[in-house]
């Protein structure tokens, strides 16, 4: 598959997917769904889980079930019926298995859908700010595609403050939708600001997951970047990655091997 950007710039491009419909080809796509799912995926692979499977849908994460896996996630903010989980990051502060298995509303899906756009794919959120921005800066390869997961399609205010931290931390072309993120980004006095005005953050509270705001508010603290190395059969294999691995390409393989 040709993964050819879109972007009209010479130099490396630094571009933002405000929603999911704003995919576009890059050489490397990095999602946010700071609310919920790439905060729990992250907390999940710090805590020790051996990989996350990201499942785009409920039945698919059903099948995953195996002694060792955990299933995790959320439909309308709440734990799905047969799951052990839900999607709050101090969920999987502690380790229950071997593999998280996740499936969410909105990150899930995006997670997936980046790997049709992107050959190397990484997870992003606050909690691994810094160690997401180092390994930008580092990569040496082409185009950068900040992918926003959105919310039902829509623009999600948290999602495009965390693109517009990453994106103002890097070096490159910038088009407007990594402007529009910045200006977003420079708007908010803290992360908590900026995560506590949105939308997101209104549901979470009517659920009673206030502290799961905060817990994702935190900037910095996991220095690990979860990159996703194999996607089949509308699954993704997220896994930390280490050394040399931080720049592989997603194996797509005809075979399911989750
Ligand atoms: C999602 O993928 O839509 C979110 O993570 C939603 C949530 O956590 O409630």
């Amino acid at each position: 598959m040709a993964f050819r950007c879109c972007c009209p710039y010479g130099a490396r491009v630094i571009n933002v997917a405000l929603r999911p419909a704003d995919l576009c080809p890059a050489q490397l796509a990095v999602v946010i769904d700071v609310l919920r799912a790439t905060s729990t995926a992250t907390r999940a692979l710090a805590s020790g889980y051996r990989r996350v499977l990201v499942a785009g849908t409920i039945d698919r994460a059903l099948e995953l079930r195996r002694p060792g896996r955990v299933l995790a996630g959320e439909r309308g903010g709440i734990k799905p019926p047969g799951f052990d989980l839900g999607n709050s990051p101090a969920e999987v502060t502690e380790r229950r298995g071997d593999e998280l298995v996740l499936t969410t509303t909105n990150g899930a899906p995006a997670i997936v859908a980046a790997t049709g756009v992107a050959p190397q794919v990484r997870l992003a959120c606050l909690l691994n700010l810094d160690a997401s921005i180092r390994a930008l800066r580092t990569h040496a390869g082409g185009d950068v595609l900040i992918v926003c997961s959105g919310t039902d399609g829509a623009v999600a205010l948290e999602d495009v403050y965390v693109a517009g931290r990453l994106s103002a931390a890097l070096l490159g072309e910038r088009t407007d939708a990594a402007r529009v993120a910045e200006a977003v980004a420079a708007a908010f006095p803290t992360p908590l600001d900026a995560l506590a005005a949105s939308s997101d953050a209104a549901k979470l509270r009517s659920l009673d997951l206030d502290s799961d705001i905060t817990d994702c508010a935190v900037e910095s603290t996991l220095d690990v970047i979860p990159i996703v190395t194999d996607v089949a059969g509308g699954v993704a294999t997220v896994s930390i990655a280490v050394g040399d691995e931080l720049d592989p390409v997603v194996d797509r393989g005809d075979t399911v091997r989750v």
